[in-house]
């Protein structure tokens, strides 16, 4: 029997709990063990709930316990989730996640711990939600020469641009609605400001170049700017807008974003709609790979969860988990190449084509909207700086891709 303790019981510690219930029989096939949730830590008491007597406020209980063999840590935040799972790797035990905050800050240091200790250290639910695209990458797609991985790997601004593309409706409207069906928390900010997806984009970074970079240094915008007028603006160049995080590597440079993006309507990524998220991997030989699915929710989450509870039954070995050191010396985000869609007021056609050259221009109702040849961002700020200074108001910038 192997024995399990869950911290949190919320949203997705609660999805564990009933996916280890109802899936008994697969899950005892698949791992060729039973499986005892053996305690549940939370500050709270579940006085009606099937799992109530598994309650514990007192991590100490957990660790100290040598017949736990897996904590499964659901909390979030960094801490006291960092505390726990140092002291769960050090005393011997196996440790699966599905909090993203956590490993994109101390993943090298948790890995390192569970190699040490002869453990596991997982965390396929930190991407994606219930995508199985870690693994994959891991087993099935590092021998390529991988120049990018770019996905949408927030649901909740998926949601929101979809709702502003499909309906028309103003950015707050999608949010406040997204906010009324449950998918954004009651503060947003960690989805609309891109920081949750940069937490993703820097693990899936780690997985791929063994760099670990921290979330400060990764160039990061929401989707807080994009309005209306560029939605309609994007329809008439056929494209779609789309939150993305990107890591983008030749071996040498390597830079790593999370910003909306202008996609064109024959990337398959374009087509991902709702709270859903996909991953596209792009490597030599293999050409692109697409990872698509539920991002996140009880049920996806806890899916992923088990899967590593699988892996980790069925084989202990850690070693294929590629080794992950922090590293902040990544690109200068100046130095980016893109083609970018820009809004001003106060400029004329000539003053444009002045600073930038040849443009494509867009019909846009009281706006001068353009697209830029492709060049640096440094490049592009300064011509924007120049536009300023001549009375231009910028309205809005988006990269193309
Ligand atoms: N807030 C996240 C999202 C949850 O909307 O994708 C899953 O990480």
């Amino acid at each position: 029997m192997t024995n399990v303790a869950i911290l949190g019981f919320g949203v997705v510690g609660g999805g564990v709990a009933d996916l280890l219930t109802k899936n008994e029989a697969e899950v005892t096939k698949l791992g060729k063990d039973g499986i005892n949730i053996k305690y549940i830590l939370d500050l709270r008491d579940f006085p009606s709930s099937p799992f109530c007597n598994k309650v514990v406020h007192d991590f100490g209980v957990i660790v100290n316990d040598p017949a736990v063999d897996t904590v499964i840590e659901v909390m979030g935040g960094s801490h006291p989730a960092y505390e726990y799972t140092v002291a769960a790797l050090s005393a011997g035990k196996n440790v699966i996640t599905s909090n993203k905050e956590v490993v994109a800050n101390f993943g090298d240091e948790f890995l390192a711990l569970a190699e040490k200790n002869g453990v596991c250290y997982r965390f396929e639910a930190a991407v994606g939600g219930g995508i199985p695209v870690l693994s994959p990458i891991i087993h099935c797609v590092r021998q390529n020469r991988i120049t990018e991985v770019r996905g949408i790997l927030n649901g909740t601004t998926n949601y929101i641009l979809t709702k502003m593309f499909t309906f028309g409706e103003s950015f707050e409207a999608a949010l406040k609605d997204a906010q009324d069906k449950g998918f954004a928390e009651r503060n947003p900010d960690a989805d609309i400001l891109g920081t949750d997806a940069s937490r993703k984009i820097a693990i899936l970074t780690a997985l791929v170049t063994g760099k670990l970079v921290p979330t400060d240094k990764i160039h990061t915008e929401g989707i807080t700017g994009v309005r209306h007028e560029d939605v309609v603006a994007s329809e008439k160049i056929g494209r779609k807008i789309k939150l993305l995080g990107r890591c983008i590597t030749d071996g040498e440079s390597l830079y790593v974003t999370v910003a909306p993006f202008l996609l064109s309507s024959d990337m398959p990524l374009s087509t991902v709609s709702g709270v859903y998220n996909a991953v596209e991997v792009i490597g030599e030989p293999v050409k692109n790979v697409m990872f698509y699915g539920p991002g996140a929710g009880a049920g996806p989450t806890a899916s992923a969860v088990v899967g590593d509870l699988m892996e980790i039954m069925r084989s202990s070995d850690n070693s294929v988990v590629p080794t992950i050191k922090k590293c902040d010396g990544i690109s200068d985000f100046s130095e980016f190449k893109s083609s970018s869609y820009i809004a001003m007021t106060g400029v004329c056609p000539a003053c444009v084509k002045a600073a930038f050259g040849e443009v494509q221009y867009i019909d846009a109702e009281g706006e001068c909207a353009f697209i830029t040849p492709v060049m640096t961002e440094g490049e592009q700020l300064e011509k924007i700086e120049a536009l300023k200074a001549k009375g231009g108001v910028i309205k809005s910038r988006i990269r193309l891709i």
